[in-house]
Formats: structure tokens, sequence, C-alpha cells
């Protein structure tokens, strides 16, 4: 311990869940740092632990009780303050106290702004434990946060959810959608390309629905484009569209601006007309389809992803076929394949059908082997093309190999410079893998 200056206090946040976990992390740490605290991912060392948890699926709180029980050790040693943010403290609040007495904040996702004032009461132990989840349907306030690649930066252009989609919990802990007022979010994305980011992602439960209760001009079609005329070269993803606000005009201004990228997920949930109407998804099968055509016509070379559930309650074999029979059409170049879990409180948590683990698994299994082979075959046409990808660093697994991404957002290794960091580079696919891309830089 250095006894003689002062001593710096250590925060650490850990992050589970979605990217709008991730923007809402980079916020608290912004939010850490400017009230003098040090980040470390050591908790070891760490003064104060944030947990910004998830609870979108089962499994989530297993992994969160498992954390809190290490975090609790290093408590016991050197007084780590222990604080659970994020949509499972939202959706428990009180009990999760209740539970671990050891935990000394819970505080719900509009509550963020205050942290610096939750802390005070803890630090002055003018409480024991502080609880904040007040529900206030508001926007939470704008934070300027660094974030953690120097290449992507995201931002929430609408919070909450209105769909009540019966499998999903998120509009019960997120709240009524809110969209930010459009000239705020242009200002915000101009700062970012200023400040060097190359991919910006506009977050949101359903992005394509941004601009309810604003202006009429405040739609998600002028909020791209609006983005796309920000001069620069960078790139924009956005994540989740809903199917069912899929636009027109959206399309097109995809279609005419390559600064978007030929990327889109398209959560599909399930195949069958009748699981989709169970799920209150508000499209059919042929519906989704017809999307998908559309969108491969209208953006040439575009790659589609989606989320699909499989065991929802009274799902068929015939209906799971449905699923397999979509993703066989569509041709996703991969998905997010999930087995159906209970979420209580939701309309889907108390039907009747509900369905057996085992087959859940069987059917988990035969989707991952099809989608598997469509992904492996979707990777094979990336050979001998010459794709414009942005770097992002030196490989995780391989030192020697920068990765890169296309605006498909495949991952590509190439030999390469350190200082292409950052840098929109043309690189030749000499190898193809299933989920990864090998190729040789060549020059413009
Ligand atoms: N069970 C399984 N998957 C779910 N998802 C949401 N709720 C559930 C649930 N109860 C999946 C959906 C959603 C993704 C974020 O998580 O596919 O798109
Ligand atoms: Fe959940 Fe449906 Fe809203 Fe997505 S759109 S957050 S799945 S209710």
């Amino acid at each position: 311990m250095d006894l003689g200056g002062t001593m710096i206090k250590k925060a650490t946040v850990i992050t589970y869940g979605c990217q709008m976990n991730v923007n809402e992390s980079a916020k608290i740490k912004k939010i850490l740092e400017n009230l003098g605290y040090e980040l470390t991912e050591n908790i070891e060392e760490t003064d104060i632990a944030f947990l910004n948890t998830c609870t979108v699926r089962e499994g989530a709180a297993t992994q969160i009780y498992g954390k809190l029980g290490e975090i609790k050790r290093v408590r016991e040693i050197r007084g780590t303050k222990i604080v659970v943010t994020g949509c499972f403290a939202q959706e428990q609040g009180q009990e999760l106290i209740k539970k671990f007495n050891y935990i000394d904040i819970v505080m719900g996702n509009q509550n963020i702004g205050r942290i610096p004032e939750a802390i005070e009461e803890i630090e002055n132990r003018t409480a024991k434990h502080v609880v904040m989840t007040d529900y206030e349907d508001e926007l939470p306030p704008r934070i300027d946060a660094d974030f953690e690649s120097k290449k992507t930066a995201s931002i929430a252009i609408t919070y909450g959810c209105n769909n009540f989609c019966t499998y999903c919990i998120v509009p019960y802990v997120r709240g009524r959608e809110r969209s930010v007022p459009m000239a705020e979010l242009i200002e915000e994305a101009r700062e970012l390309v200023k400040k060097g980011y190359k991919e910006i992602i506009l977050l949101g439960q359903n992005v394509n629905s941004y601009g309810k209760g604003l202006s009429e001009e405040e739609n998600f079609a002028n909020l791209l484009q609006n983005i796309c005329d920000i001069e620069g070269d960078f790139i924009i993803r956005f994540v989740s569209p809903h199917p069912r606000d899929f636009t027109d005009d959206v399309i097109e201004v995809i279609a005419k601006n390559p600064k978007i990228a030929r990327s889109l997920h398209i959560p599909l949930q399930s195949g069958s007309t009748r699981v989709l109407k169970l799920m209150n998804r508000g499209y059919s099968k042929e519906q989704y389809l017809a999307l998908a055509d559309k969108l491969k016509e209208r953006i040439p070379g575009v790659s589609l992803t989606a989320d699909i559930i499989v065991g929802f309650p009274q799902e068929t074999e015939e209906d799971f076929q449905d699923t397999l029979d979509v993703v066989e059409k569509v041709g996703f170049e991969t998905s997010f394949m999930f087995m159906y879990s209970i979420r209580q409180g939701t309309k889907a948590a108390v039907m009747d059908g509900q369905i057996d683990d085992e087959v859940k698994k069987d059917r988990l299994h035969r989707l991952m082997s099809l989608q598997n082979s469509i992904s492996k075959k979707l990777s094979m046409g990336y050979e001998g093309k010459t794709e414009r990808v942005l770097v992002e660093g030196p490989s995780k697994k391989n030192k020697d190999m920068l990765s890169s991404r296309t605006s498909t957002n495949k991952i590509v290794l190439f030999k390469g410079d350190a200082s292409l960091e950052g840098q929109f580079v043309n690189v030749k696919i000499n190898e193809c893998k299933t989920w990864t891309l090998y190729g040789e830089l060549v020059s413009e």
C-alpha cells in the first residue's frame, strides 16, 4: 500500500448480454472515471465492482450468482463494494438484496445517471443498501462515453419495447419504447466520427420503429440517411430491426448508401406462422420470406442473419420443419439459435404445451447443423473475391495476423502491419473456413 500518496480507487465493470449493455457499461465507466476511479479488469484489486446484467434467457442468473460469489470473496478481504445494474437488477430489485445481503447497490437501467449519488450514500453510510429501480419511462441522461474499441462505437436510438412478444421479458424490464430526438442522434454520430470511430452501431430493441412520438420527419429512414450524410469514411450498422416494421423507404436508403453495412440482422424467431402468432410477432412465414427476397433483390450482396427460438410452447415437429425451411430458403449467413426458456411474468410462461428439454435440445442440434452447413457454403463463396474490410487489430488467436471484418460482417484474417488498425483496406480472399476467411492485402 502506498501510504504516502493519495490512494486511487479502482473500479471494475463486468458486462453480460447484448450490445445495449455494452453501450451502457461504457457510460458507467465514464461516470466512474469522472468520479476519479481508475478502471481495472482485475477484480482482486478492485474497490467497487459493477455487474451489468442480462435476464433475457435462463442461465443468466446462474452466471451472475457465480460471479457474485467470486466478488464476495474479494469483498471479505478488501471491502469491495458490489453494484448490480442492468436488466436482471431491474427485474429483481429488492429481492436481490434479500438473497445476497452483501450487495451494496441495485440499480435499474434508467438510473445509471444516479450512480454518483448512490455511491455517496453507501460511502457515507447514510444507507446500508441502495435500491434504485424506479421505473421512469424517461430517456436516460446522455453521457458521452469512450468505447473500448477504438474503431467501434454505439448509439442507443430507442429505449424499451412495446411489442410484447409472448416469450420476452424485455418490455417488462426496460419499459415502454422511447426515441431519442433525431437532432441529438445526428450530433452524437457526428462527434463519434470526428473522434475517429469507423463503425457506428445504432441500438434499440426495435430500431425500425424509431421515432414514435416524435415529429413525422423523425423516422428510421431519415435517421439513417442523415447519418450517412455525415462526412467521413465509416460504416453504419443497426440492431435489431423488427421484420414487421421493415418499410420500403428504409430498404431504399440502405440500397443507395454503401456506408450502411451489407449485413442485416432480421430476427426470425420461428418459421411457422402458427407459432409466430402464438409469439405475437405480427408476421407470417410467407411475409418473412417475401421480406428476405426483397432485401436480397434491392441490396445486392446483402448478408442476412437471425435470432431463432426452438421449442416454443406447442411447437410441433411440423412447425419446426417450417423453421428449417425458412433457414434453408433464406440462407442466413449465421444465426443465433436458442432453446425457448421460461421467463416468469410473460404470457408464454403460462401457456399449455411446454416442450420437453430433450425435444428442445434435439431441435436445436438439428437446426445448428443445418445452419452450419449453410454458413460453410456461403463462406466458400468468398473465395477469390476482393473485399473492403475494416481492420480491427491483431487477431487474438494468431498474433501475426490482423483481424478485420467485411461489410457483410465476415471475419477476415491477413498479414499486415499493426498500423493498419482502424483503417479500411482491400483484401483478396484465398482461403475460406466456415467462420473465418483468410486473405492477402492488395493495394487499392
Ligand atoms: N427463450 C429463448 N430465447 C429468447 N429470446 C428472448 N426471450 C427468449 C426466451 N424466453 C431470444 C430471442 C431474441 C434474443 C435476444 O433472445 O431470439 O431475439
Ligand atoms: Fe423482446 Fe420482441 Fe421487444 Fe425484441 S421485439 S425486445 S423479442 S418483445
